[in-house]
């Protein structure tokens, strides 16, 4: 089996192994409970307009599968529960089907099987806009996604080693391409200077994939027979401080929040937090590879779950809850302090 197929495999498995529902960066985070919510369950409106697409829930399902026969079934599973739900999808990176053509079923398979869905492809920073858009027309994808993930690059031993075109790439695929474009972390997190820089160069949706999921760099270091570069385990930052830092700077582009978010409460946070749309990959992963009709069942609570947070939160729609008030604490604080947040202008907003 070729290199590039046996590393798609092992992703998914250790995702699995490392799988991880314990602690989490929104734990800092805490609503102030107002008594009277002066609506009706019934009044709340979840859908959310992004660059032109319509979402009907504020999650969908983040990039994870395909490059080999075993992830192109796992990509079949993700996409039925897409289609059964009416959540966008967005397929693992396409670059194993350019470099083998035989792969291309193992992505196509989410078209086949979502044919009407909102449809994510997705290739890395190294790539430029031929490849972005071969991907796009492999999948009639609706919008594209760009990875950034230099440090998952730097512990793979034959990842790559050039990051100084990445940025000029982005911007080629934006003003080229025609289709909206993501640019999005795999779990490292933004800073505030990276948001900018992307909005620099006109990206209007931003992924900032944080620490507290899935951990790319122990995934990596568990592949790497010696040498194992553990200090860059805890490298990057947590979901909650990406958004704090996105938050701070963010103009025009709207801002996706993934990384480590597993339930509804955690979404509901991350939208509060300035998210327009939330992500999840590891957990569906998870969901998925245990039983898809069960998965089925648990997105269309989850549904019912937001509708009730939100309505205790006094807020119809998603831009509402950027006026809840906020209460941080613990890492979050002591991350605003350092990079001189205001923590009152959070717990005040309403
Ligand atoms: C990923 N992720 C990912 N991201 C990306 O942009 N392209 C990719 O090909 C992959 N592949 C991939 C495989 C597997 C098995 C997992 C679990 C994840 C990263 C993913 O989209 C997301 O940014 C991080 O995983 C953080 O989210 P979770 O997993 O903590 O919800």
């Amino acid at each position: 089996m070729p290199k590039q197929n046996n590393r798609k495999n092992e992703h998914v498995s250790l995702s699995e192994k490392f799988y991880d529902h314990g602690q989490s960066s929104f734990d800092d985070v805490r609503f102030v409970h107002h008594s009277f919510p002066q609506m009706d369950v019934k009044d709340v409106d979840m859908s959310v307009q992004l660059d032109g697409l319509t979402f009907h829930v504020p999650f969908f399902i983040n990039a994870m599968s395909g490059g080999s026969r075993w992830t192109g079934k796992v990509n079949e599973k993700l996409a039925t529960i897409a289609r059964e739900t009416g959540l966008a999808i967005a397929t693992g990176s396409v670059s194993a089907a350019l470099k083998d053509p035989e792969q291309e079923g193992t992505f196509k398979i989410v078209r086949e099987t979502n044919p009407n869905g909102l449809v994510f492809a997705n290739l890395g920073a190294g790539h430029g806009l031929e490849n972005a858009k071969r991907v796009v027309d492999l999948l009639q994808a609706d919008a594209m996604q760009i990875h950034i993930n230099a440090p998952q690059e730097i512990v793979m031993p034959e990842g790559d080693r050039e990051f100084s075109g990445w940025i000029e790439n982005i911007q080629e695929i934006v003003q080229g391409l025609g289709v909206p474009v993501i640019a999005k972390e795999v779990g490292f997190g933004m800073s505030r200077e990276t948001v900018q820089l992307l909005e620099s160069v006109g990206v209007q949706m931003i992924d900032i994939s944080g620490r507290g999921g899935t951990n790319f760099a122990q995934i990596e270091n568990y592949r790497r027979p010696e040498q194992k570069l553990d200090d860059l385990e805890s490298w990057g930052q947590t979901t909650v401080e990406s958004l704090l830092e996105a938050h701070e700077v963010v103009q025009s582009a709207r801002i996706i929040a993934s990384g480590g978010i597993r339930r509804p409460m955690e979404m509901v946070k991350a939208l509060s937090m300035g998210a327009s749309l939330t992500g999840l990959s590891s957990q569906f992963m998870h969901m998925a590879l245990e039983d898809v009709d069960q998965t089925i069942e648990t997105v269309h609570a989850w549904k019912a779950e937001i509708a009730s947070i939100m309505t205790l939160l006094g807020t119809k729609n998603i831009a509402d809850l950027n006026k809840t008030d906020l209460i941080l604490s613990g890492q979050a604080a002591d991350w605003c302090a350092a990079r001189n947040i205001s923590i009152q202008k959070y717990a005040s907003r309403g």
